[in-house]
C-alpha cells in the first residue's frame, strides 16, 4: 500500500472536462451548489425526477444506524421502468438491445418489454408469489434477467440474484437464507462457446433448498439438441418460461409501494464465512440509482448506453436494469465474455450498435492492454462519447490507455466508487464538470457525504486513512436480511456514528480521493469480492486439509489473485494432484471465481503466541516481499521456511 500512494503521489496528468462536453453537460456545478445548500432538499429533488402514486410526508427518518427515506411515499419500481415511457414516442424506444454470444440478437422496446415484463408477473402470480414473497434469480445474461427482476418489481415480490457463475452450494445458501419460494432460471447460458449448465447446477441446489416450490426455466438454447441433459423437468415444480408466458395477458396491474418495501437482497461476501444478504429498499434506491445514472453518465435520449456488468452483482441490477431504464434510456446487454471468438468482440459490439457510453471494470481494461492496440483500432469506436470503470483501483496507466485506445484521447473517463452496500454510486467525477486524475474517483457526489479518518476515528482533511460515511444517503443497504445485530456489528462499530466502507483512501491537497483497496479480510478478484474466509472454510471442507489460511497477492490483470496456504491432514500426502483437487473444490463450494492461483502445503502456519494466524507476513511472502515483524510469533522459523518454500515453488 506504501508503494502504491508513493506512485499515486506522482500523478500529475489532469484532464479538464472538454469544452464541447462541458457547454453541454446534463451535470453542473449548481448541483454542488444545491447539494451543500440543503442535502435533503438536493435529493427530494431527484425524487421528483420519479412517478409517485402517493407523495413522501417526510424525506429522511434517521435513527442510527437505520434510516427511513420517503416515508409515506408510495411507488412501483417496474411502473417507473416501463410505463411512465409508454405514452409517447419513448414507446417505440429500444429499451434493450441485446446480443448473445453466439451472435443471436434481440431487441425489445419499451412497449414489447411491458408487455413481457406484465406477462412473466402475471405468470409468477399465478404460481402463488405475492408482495414481500422471495424469488431467486439465477440466469444469464439474457433479457429475461431483466423482466424476470422488473416482473418482481411489478407485483412488490423481492428478487435474490445470484451471479451464474456461483456453484450449486453457493446458490443453495442464498436460496434458504432468504427462503425463496420460487427459482427462476435457464437451460444453460453461453461463456467462451460452452454451455454452462446452469438447470442442472439449480437441480442440485434445489434438493436441498425446502423453501422452493416452484422453478422456472427460460429456454436459452435451441429446442431439440439433447434437452434433457440440460433441463431434466421436474413434474409439478419445473415449469418453461415460454409456456408459462404464453397463456398470460400482458397487463398485470403494478403493486403500490411503500417507499421502504423491500425490492431486493443481493448477497455479498464479508468478513466471515457467511456471504451477508444485502437489504435494499423502494424509493430511496430508484432515487439514486436514476439520479447518478442521469448525472454521471451524462445520460441522452439518443444514447447508448453499455454497462458490461453482469445482472448478477449490484453494478448490472444499478446500472443495466433500474439507473437506465427509469431514465428511459436504451440498454446495450451482452451475454457473454469479451475474447469470444476473438479478442475484438467488445469493440464489435460497440461499433455494430453505435454504443456512446461504456462503463466497465479496470481488470478488463487490463485484458483488453494486454491484447493489444489492434483490436479497439479495428473498429468504429467513433461513436464513444463518455467511458466509465467500477469495482477497484484503476492503475493510472490503464486509465491512460483507456482514455488514448477506446477514449480516442476525446471521452471523458468517470471512476466511479461504490459497493453493493451504498447501491448507487458514490464518489465519482461528473463528466462536464470535474476535471479528472487519473487513478483518482475524485470527488463525493452532491449529496454524499465522505469523510477520511485515521485509526481512532478522527476526522482527517488529507492524507492517508479509511473512507467513512457520515450521513445516511438514500441508496443506503437498510440492513442484512435477517440479521440487524451483523449489520450494525459490520458497518457502524468500527468508527462510532459513521458508516465504515472497509477501504484504504488518500485524499490529496485538492481534496480528490484516490481508492487504495480493502482494508478487511476481503479481496477484489478481478472486481469480484471474495472473503478470505468463505475460500479457507472451503478448503478445510475438503478431507484431507487440516488448516488452510488465504491472502491477496497483487496480480497484473485481476488486481488481486488467491493465495492459500494449506496444512494437510496426519498421513495425507501433499501433491500436484491434490492441489488441483483443492482448486476444483474451492470452485465447487463456491465457484470458479474464488478458485485460488497459488496453494502453498506447509506443515505448519505462521501464528501468534495467542495461535492467530499472522496473515500479513503470508501476504509478504505471497507478494515476494522482504519479511515485516515476525517477533510476535511463536516460531519464527515456520515462516521462514514458508518463504524459501514459497520461492521454490514451480
Ligand atoms: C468494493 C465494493 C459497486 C461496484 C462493484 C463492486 C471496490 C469499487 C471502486 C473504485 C476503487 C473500488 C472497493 C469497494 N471498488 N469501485 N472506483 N475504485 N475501488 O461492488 O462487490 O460491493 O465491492 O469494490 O473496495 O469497497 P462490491
Amino acid at each position: 500500500m506504501a508503494d502504491q500512494l508513493a506512485t499515486l503521489l506522482l500523478e500529475e496528468r489532469r484532464f479538464p472536462p472538454p469544452a464541447a462536453f462541458a457547454a453541454r453537460a446534463i451535470g453542473t456545478p449548481a448541483l454542488y451548489h444545491a447539494a451543500a445548500r440543503d442535502r435533503l432538499a438536493f435529493w427530494e429533488e431527484q425524487a421528483r425526477a420519479l412517478d409517485w402514486i402517493t407523495p413522501w410526508t417526510s424525506v429522511l427518518t434517521w435513527s442510527p444506524p437505520h434510516a427511513r427515506w420517503f416515508d409515506g411515499g408510495r411507488l412501483n419500481v417496474a411502473a417507473n421502468c416501463l410505463d411512465r415511457h409508454l405514452t409517447g414516442a419513448r414507446r417505440n424506444k429500444a429499451a434493450i438491445i441485446w446480443e448473445g454470444e453466439p451472435g443471436d440478437r434481440r431487441v425489445y422496446t419499451y412497449w414489447a418489454l411491458a408487455r413481457e415484463v406484465g406477462r412473466a408477473a402475471n405468470a409468477l402470480k399465478r404460481l402463488g408469489v405475492v408482495k414481500g414473497d422471495r424469488v431467486a434469480i439465477y440466469l444469464p445474461m439474457i433479457p429475461e434477467a431483466a423482466i424476470a427482476m422488473l416482473a418482481c418489481a411489478r407485483l412488490g415480490a423481492v428478487h435474490s440474484v445470484v451471479f451464474g457463475g456461483f456453484s450449486a452450494e453457493s446458490l443453495r445458501d442464498r436460496i434458504n437464507d432468504a427462503t425463496a419460494t420460487v427459482l427462476i432460471t435457464a437451460d444453460g447460458g453461453y461463456r467462451r462457446g460452452q454451455v454452462l449448465p446452469l438447470k442442472r447446477i439449480a437441480d442440485e441446489a434445489v434438493a436441498q433448498c425446502p423453501s422452493i416450490e416452484h422453478v422456472v426455466v427460460v429456454r436459452r438454447r435451441p429446442a431439440g439438441e439433447g434437452d434433457e441433459s440440460f433441463a431434466e423437468m421436474t413434474e409439478g415444480r419445473d415449469h418453461w418460461w415460454h409456456r408459462l408466458l404464453d397463456r398470460e395477458s400482458p397487463d398485470c396491474p403494478a403493486e403500490p409501494m411503500e417507499a421502504e418495501d423491500l425490492l431486493f437482497i443481493l448477497y455479498t461476501s464479508g468478513t466471515t464465512g457467511q456471504p451477508k444478504g444485502i437489504v435494499h429498499t423502494t424509493g430511496g434506491y430508484l432515487t439514486q440509482a436514476t439520479a447518478t445514472t442521469r448525472y454521471v453518465f451524462d445520460l441522452r435520449e439518443e444514447d447508448i448506453f453499455w454497462c458490461t456488468a453482469d445482472v448478477g452483482w449490484i453494478t448490472g441490477h444499478s446500472y443495466v436494469v433500474y439507473g437506465p431504464l427509469a431514465n428511459g434510456a436504451t440498454v446495450l446487454m451482452y451475454e457473454g465474455a469479451p475474447d469470444w471468438p476473438e479478442r475484438d468482440r467488445f469493440w464489435k459490439i460497440v461499433a455494430r450498435h453505435g454504443v456512446t457510453i461504456f462503463y466497465t471494470a479496470p481488470t478488463a481494461i487490463r485484458a483488453f492492454m494486454k491484447w493489444g492496440t489492434k483490436h479497439p483500432a479495428a473498429h468504429d469506436l467513433s461513436t464513444l462519447r463518455l467511458l466509465g470503470t467500477v469495482g477497484e483501483p484503476i492503475n493510472p496507466e490503464a486509465w491512460m490507455w483507456y482514455h488514448e485506445h477506446i477514449g480516442r484521447g476525446a471521452c471523458p473517463i468517470v471512476d466511479t466508487w461504490w459497493q453493493t452496500e451504498t447501491g448507487g454510486i458514490m464518489i465519482t467525477a461528473l463528466p462536464g464538470v470535474t476535471t479528472t486524475k487519473p487513478g483518482s474517483a475524485t470527488t463525493p457526489f452532491p449529496g454524499i457525504s465522505v469523510e477520511l479518518v485515521d485509526t481512532t476515528g478522527k476526522a482527517l482533511a488529507k492524507g492517508g486513512g479509511f473512507l467513512t460515511l457520515t450521513e445516511p444517503w438514500p441508496g443506503m443497504l437498510r440492513t442484512i436480511y435477517g440479521d440487524d445485530a451483523r449489520y450494525q456489528a459490520t458497518y457502524w462499530s468500527r468508527f462510532p456514528g459513521r458508516y465504515f466502507a472497509g477501504d484504504g483512501a488518500k485524499v490529496d491537497d485538492d481534496g480528490y480521493w484516490w481508492l487504495l483497496g480493502r482494508v478487511d479480510d476481503v479481496l477484489n478478484v478481478a472486481g469480484h469480492r471474495i472473503g478470505t474466509m468463505e475460500v479457507e472454510s472451503a478448503l478445510v471442507d475438503h478431507p484431507d486439509v487440516a488448516e488452510a489460511a488465504v491472502v491477496g497477492k497483487a496480480h497484473d490483470l485481476k488486481g488481486q489473485a488467491i493465495a492459500a496456504f494449506v496444512t494437510v491432514k496426519e498421513g495425507v500426502k501433499p501433491s500436484a494432484e491434490l492441489r488441483e483437487d483443492l482448486r476444483e473444490h474451492v470452485a465447487r463450494k463456491i465457484g470458479a471465481i474464488a478458485k485460488p492461483d497459488d496453494i502453498l502445503f506447509s506443515a505448519d502456519l505462521p501464528k501468534t503466541r495467542s495461535g492467530k494466524i499472522m496473515r500479513r507476513l503470508l501476504k509478504d511472502i505471497a507478494e515476494g516481499r522482504a519479511l515485516g515483524d515476525t517477533t510476535t510469533l511463536a516460531d519464527p522459523n515456520v515462516v521462514a521456511r514458508l518463504k524459501e518454500q514459497y520461492e521454490d515453488k514451480e
